[in-house]
């Protein structure tokens, strides 16, 4: 029989779906599980974006649509990222993917080649080491532990980038640890950006709009205008509108970038479809209340989920402020016993576990992030389901001997 591709052998399926799956199936045997895994949004886009969606469909094109994506769909972005203090970029500067991950999976195709340096903090998004491994890039994973609040200093990337990585992914706000880098934090690493020509930046903030407590985002291109010639910002509309499935996801970048992931496009999708086009327009140029009530609300159940985890002996949680998860160290439970059910919980693992089978909640391991002394709470379930799951974890810690 012929083999696969020997990258083949090299990629993962994700594992924040294997919790889930198994959190699914308990579900279906009748248990009463409370999902705190999938980062999904939980909630969906307002009626113009469906209304946008029906509208088209009534004078379908039945043509191939633009590899870049259609115009009047670039210019919604652009205006979008206008908002944010991301001007001066032009159509030429962008292009669009099937989601953030298909237009980072693009991007790596892009600038990497085989055994070429690819730098990123610990905790990561899986797919930044799936997507790596399968390339066959010199992965560089940069700690930053529970004790350096999850963020990277500015020491530590000097000393990354002196060893010439071809390219360094930043993710802020970040999956998992829902951490927000500050204004200063942000113009920091700028500097230290700037005195290392030879590195692409690649700035995954699909979480830009959903940051708490008045810190607001910000780029490293903000601070230095010089790096837009190798900054490449990306965004999605999967987290601020709801729309993951939708699957629409953009760049702003180098004009040579931009075109680079839009000769991808043209060899594997060729265009996001004209219904989802549709949709995308409505949600970025429509009413922004849905996500901006959203974003007050992710704010006052984050308030809640660390309400909870401070009552537990033990456990510490850097304080996030944005996206929707709390990645708490719960390394107090290592080597001890579930009392009521007897689970010995060695690591991250067994604690999720544990959880699952004697609480029914479903947390994902953090060695999924690169970070085995913690576990990813993501907090959209409806608020009714959250401080009863919140509960249980603080019975199951309880409940160690
Ligand atoms: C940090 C980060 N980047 C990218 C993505 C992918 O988003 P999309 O749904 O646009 O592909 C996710 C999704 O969970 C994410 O958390």
């Amino acid at each position: 029989m012929p083999q696969l591709a020997r990258r083949m052998g090299r990629a993962k399926p994700s594992a924040i779906m294997l919790v889930a799956e198994k959190a699914k199936q308990l579900k279906a045997q009748g248990r009463d599980i409370i999902s705190f895994s999938i980062g999904v949004p939980n909630f969906l886009p307002g009626p113009h974006v469906y209304e946008a969606a029906r509208k088209v469909l009534e004078h379908d094109s039945g043509q191939y649509g633009s590899n870049r994506g259609a115009d009047a769909l670039l210019d919604a972005f652009l205006r979008h990222i206008e908002a944010i203090g991301l001007t001066g970029y032009t159509r030429a500067n962008c292009s669009t993917g099937v989601g953030a991950k298909h237009i980072i999976y693009n991007l790596c195709e892009a600038l990497l080649d085989e055994g070429d340096g690819f730098a990123f903090a610990t905790p990561y998004w899986t797919s930044y080491l799936d997507i790596g491994e399968i390339l066959n890039a010199d992965i560089q994973l940069l700690p930053c532990p529970p004790e350096q609040n999850y963020k990277l200093t500015p020491a530590q990337l000097d000393a990354a980038l002196a060893r010439k990585p071809k390219v360094f992914l930043f993710n802020n706000p970040s999956n998992p640890t829902g951490m927000v880098y500050t204004r200063d934090e942000i113009a920091a690493l700028a500097d230290v950006i700037a005195r290392h020509p030879d590195t692409w930046v690649i700035t995954d903030d699909i979480y830009n709009r959903l940051v708490f407590d008045g810190v607001g985002y910000h780029n490293f291109v903000h601070f230095r205008p010089e790096l837009r010639d190798r900054v490449i910002f990306v965004d999605s509309l999967s987290k601020t509108y709801g729309m993951p499935g939708w699957r629409v996801g953009f760049m702003a970048g180098p004009e040579e970038v931009a075109k680079a992931v839009t000769t991808l496009n043209s060899n594997h999708i060729t265009n996001i479809p004209e219904v989802t086009t549709a949709a995308a327009i409505a949600a970025l140029t429509g009413p922004q209340d849905i996500p901006e009530q959203k974003r007050a609300e992710f704010q006052a159940k984050r308030d809640l989920v660390l309400d909870v985890l401070a009552q537990i002996p033990g456990v510490v949680c850097p304080r996030p402020q944005g996206a929707f998860y709390v990645f708490p160290d719960i390394s107090v439970a290592f080597g001890r016993t579930h009392g009521p059910t007897g689970l010995a919980i060695a690591n991250d693992v067994d604690l999720c576990n544990a959880l699952l089978e004697a609480k029914g909640v479903a947390c994902v391991p953090g060695s999924a992030f690169g970070e085995p002394r913690a576990m990813r709470i993501s907090y959209t379930c409806p608020t009714p389901q959250l401080q009863p799951g919140m509960e249980r974890i603080r019975e199951f810690f309880s409940e160690l001997a």
